[in-house]
């Protein structure tokens, strides 16, 4: 069978931006053309001065490296379509806001169109890949849609390949994946497909770490991933409850369960609460899928992760009021970091975004600083989560600020939102406490003080509190 010469991505955003520049970079025999309906996006792709539409560290250097070489990112879905004889639809499945399965169930709209789109254009067979992340069986959809608008001598084999990138570290993922997951229909065709797309893995990736499965399980996968990393986050930050009520510290007993080989040390970092555009949408889609299926306890066991989740934003800024004397109104809180984690401008369901929220809502006033995160979307974020305020209403209370250190001025309250290591490294804690008001209060909602530092602190004559520990540790 021949090799894989042309590939298609349709979606150039948080997925389907590096990961197929990364296929670029490493398969240089291979034409990657990456294909969105939003123009201003592809510019942005396009610029020269390589002012790329997302923050990623090290994805400059690759697309640096490749873009008008075997990279290109273009408008024109249906030439990329046309052109290709493998495409991944990348594109957003976000939650459903309306009808059945609102709040819970995916948006399939934008996979069902561009597979409309596949269907309506291609004039030759094609390889086409699941890589957004959809509900079970989706794959059995594409297949019905393009089976049923083919043209004659048009062949679609339909694989499943979930992405398991996480934003902020996506290139050096991509470069070194834990594995490549690849799900095919267990026929003949489908496997010889499978095979194909995992030759263009094979030019960088160790052959061991391709794994290859059926379909549904392909498709499973990726949501019991996420709903598992997400659990193990809502794990210790209930936990972290506990310590902050007795005197434990959640850094000591989440670096202590570590050490069990059955648990390991990672993804043990409490925290003011996970956000991303990916973990509650994907168990959110588990908990559809099982109550789908009646599997009541099962849906209820996923659906408390999230809950955990809101319960810990809600604690945190219960106790940032609490800490207060109880009031925050009028009161100048500086948030230090929106972006939903370090590393990234993404600011999809941001713990910051509630916690804004919620002191809103107390009326305090809010300063903010993230390095990376433009104001528009912060704006655009605030205007969505504070839906009974208009944004004039917001913008009386908020002021967007270029330093952290601005961000301080004249406030009572500082709140680390985002672990950026500026935060971590770059802070003249003196000066801070210099330009804040008094009691200055400081909440770490990250972990980024260990208990020497909370304590240097304190002797500056800050009132401290972090997650995970009860007052005064
Ligand atoms: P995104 O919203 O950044 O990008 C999706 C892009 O697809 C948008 O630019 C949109 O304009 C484009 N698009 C939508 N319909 C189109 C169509 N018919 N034709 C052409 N372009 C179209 O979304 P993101 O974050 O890249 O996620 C994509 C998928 O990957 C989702 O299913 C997500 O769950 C999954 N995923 C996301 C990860 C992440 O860290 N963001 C990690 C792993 C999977």
């Amino acid at each position: 069978p021949t090799k894989v010469s042309k590939i298609c991505c349709i979606g150039a955003g948080y997925v389907g931006g590096p990961t197929c520049a990364v296929i670029a970079l490493k398969c240089p025999h291979i034409q990657v053309t990456i294909v969105d309906l939003n123009k201003s996006r592809i510019d942005a792709w396009n610029t020269p001065d390589f002012k790329l539409p997302i923050y990623e560290p090290g994805l400059e250097d690759v697309v640096r490296q490749c873009r008008g070489r075997n990279l290109f990112f273009s408008t024109d879905v249906d030439k990329g379509i046309q052109e290709a004889d493998l495409i991944f639809v990348s594109v957003n499945t976000p939650t459903k806001k309306s009808g059945v399965g609102a709040g819970f169930a995916a948006d399939l709209k934008y996979v069902e169109s561009a597979t409309r789109q596949i269907a309506a254009v291609a004039t030759s067979s094609k390889i086409v890949v699941e890589k957004s992340t959809v509900p079970c069986r989706t794959a059995e959809s594409m297949r019905t849609i393009l089976e049923a608008n083919s043209k004659p001598n048009c062949r679609f084999d339909i694989l499943s390949n979930p992405e398991f990138l996480a934003e902020g570290t996506a290139i050096n993922d991509l470069f070194k994946p834990d594995r490549v997951l690849i799900g095919s229909l267990q026929t003949e065709e489908g496997k010889e497909a499978c095979e194909k797309l995992k030759e263009v893995y094979a030019n960088w990736v160790d052959p061991t770490r391709i794994l290859t499965v059926g379909l549904w399980s392909s498709e499973l996968t990726k949501l019991a991933a996420n709903a598992m990393l997400a659990q193990r986050i809502s794990s210790i930050n209930a936990l972290s409850a506990i310590c902050e009520a007795t005197g434990a510290n959640i850094d000591e007993v989440a670096y202590s369960i570590g050490f069990d080989s059955r648990i390991g040390p990672k993804f043990l970092k409490a925290s003011v609460g996970f956000g991303g555009s990916c973990f509650q949408k994907d168990i959110l889609n588990l908990v559809y899928l099982s109550e789908s299926l009646h599997l009541k306890e099962v849906a209820e066991y996923w659906r408390q992760v999230v809950e955990m989740n809101e319960y810990q934003k809600r604690r945190f800024s219960k106790r940032v009021v609490d800490t207060l004397f109880n009031t925050i109104t009028g009161k100048n809180i500086a948030v230090l970091g929106f972006a939903f984690k370090a590393d990234t401008g993404d600011t999809r369901e941001s713990a910051s975004i509630t916690l804004i929220r919620d002191f809103l809502k107390e009326r305090a006033n809010v300063s903010i600083y993230d390095p990376q995160v433009p104001h528009e979307q912060i704006w655009q974020d605030l205007e969505e989560a504070c839906g009974d305020m208009g944004i004039e209403e917001i913008k009386s209370s908020v002021t967007l600020r270029p330093t952290a250190l601005d961000a301080t001025q004249c406030a009572d309250a500082l709140v680390i939102a985002t672990e950026w290591k500026e935060f971590r490294e770059g802070i003249d804690w003196q000066t801070v406490y210099d330009g804040m008001n008094k009691p200055a209060f400081v909440f770490d909602g990250r972990l980024i003080l260990g208990l020497e530092e909370a304590e240097r602190l304190r002797r500056i004559g800050f009132k401290v509190t972090v997650i995970g520990r009860g007052n005064g540790m």
